[in-house]
């Protein structure tokens, strides 16, 4: 609970921040979206693999409660409040139907609806903004290829001060770093084929990387295991770490990003099966290019983990 506190205190200050950095007039402009072609060997170009694989219809689809594809209600509880995921159908009136491609470039790129709004990184557009355009049109070519869905959204619930969706602005300046990723060249093809689909597409490091007491990922320990900030949940260390998955082969994380199953017999739980369902649909050699790329992280060995208050 000091953290809350913390945490809150630090917000307000942000939320001063923020109105003095409107004041200076440092809003971008949200109509400079250029289209820019891919890498090569960046793209994936299926929207449905995609769409698989960044798990949209895992938060957009109320599954708990039998809702339908895209529909959204599926609720996020976090300590920020409780978010009712969005309707994200290709319904003209309660989805996302008339939106442009720049709309859902610019929403997965920079966090901002078509009128301006600043969205939650809830939406893991954090990670999203690292995939190329192509990419992103693919997802929305598929999403739009779904029947529409006529379900109302429902506005999140949020606690002071976190309602104000000023404060997302400052957010964005500290922690949104916009894409699309950039290629390393001094690293093979498999390593930065894998980079793009950790980072871009699966959002790995959304879940498994701890944040910062402003909710945006820590850098220095990526995947060294998180208290989720959805449910309070625990994603592990996934670094090369004796004690997280050092032990275990690339070809042990490709099958278990396939089948779910872990070198121990274990199989994979809550949010991670999720996620397995979607990594699924990616071809074996995607798997592979993922599981070298984790397995070239440096190692992290576990925190012994507290109970956090915050997230994002
Ligand atoms: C971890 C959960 C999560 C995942 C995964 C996720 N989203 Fe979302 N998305 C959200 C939340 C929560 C919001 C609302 C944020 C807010 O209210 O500021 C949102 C908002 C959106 C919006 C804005 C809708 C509107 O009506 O303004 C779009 C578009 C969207 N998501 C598309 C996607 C796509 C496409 C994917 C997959 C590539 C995806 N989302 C994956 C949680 C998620
Ligand atoms: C939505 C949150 C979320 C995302 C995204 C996510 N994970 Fe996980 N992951 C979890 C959770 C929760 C567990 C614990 C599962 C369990 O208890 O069975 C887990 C478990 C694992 C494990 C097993 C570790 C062990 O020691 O048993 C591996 C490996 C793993 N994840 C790798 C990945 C990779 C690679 C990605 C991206 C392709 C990924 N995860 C994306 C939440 C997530």
């Amino acid at each position: 609970m000091i953290m809350r506190a913390n945490w809150r205190a630090a917000l307000i200050a942000i939320l001063a921040v923020t109105g003095m950095v409107w004041l200076i007039g440092g809003r971008t402009d949200p109509s400079s979206i250029r289209l820019r072609s891919a890498p090569a060997g960046l793209t994936v170009n299926d929207g449905a693999t995609l769409f698989a694989a960044a798990g949209c219809a895992n938060c957009h689809t109320d599954r708990p409660h039998g809702g339908a594809l895209l529909a959204g209600g599926r609720a996020l509880v976090t300590s920020f409040g409780t978010f009712y995921t969005p309707n994200i159908s290709s319904d003209r009136d309660f989805g996302i139907g008339r939106w442009t491609d720049i709309d859902f470039i610019r929403a997965l790129r920079r966090g901002v609806g078509p009128t301006g709004k600043d969205y939650y990184p809830s939406f893991p557009y954090p990670a999203f903004t690292q995939m190329t355009d192509d990419d992103i049109l693919a997802i929305k070519r598929y999403i739009f290829s779904l029947p529409p869905q006529r379900r109302a959204d429902r506005a999140p619930v949020m606690h002071f001060p976190y309602r104000i969706r000023a404060g997302i602005k400052l957010w964005k300046i500290i922690y949104l770093r916009e894409g699309p990723i950039e290629p390393d060249p001094d690293k093979t093809k498999e390593w930065n084929r894998g980079a793009y689909l950790v980072r871009a597409v699966a959002h790995c490091g959304e879940c498994h990387t701890p944040r910062d007491l402003l909710g945006g990922v820590e850098t220095n320990r990526r995947f060294a295991g998180a208290n989720m900030a959805v449910d309070g949940v625990k994603a592990p260390d996934i670094t090369p770490d004796p004690k997280a998955i050092g032990r275990w082969s690339v070809d042990d994380l490709a099958s278990y990003l396939d089948d779910g199953l872990t070198p121990s017999g274990d199989i994979a739980g809550g949010a991670m099966a999720e996620v397995i369902r979607g990594t699924s649909a990616l071809s074996n050699e995607d798997r592979l290019a993922i599981a070298v790329f984790i397995k070239a992280q440096a190692p992290i060995p576990p925190a012994p983990m507290q109970k956090m208050s915050q997230g994002g």
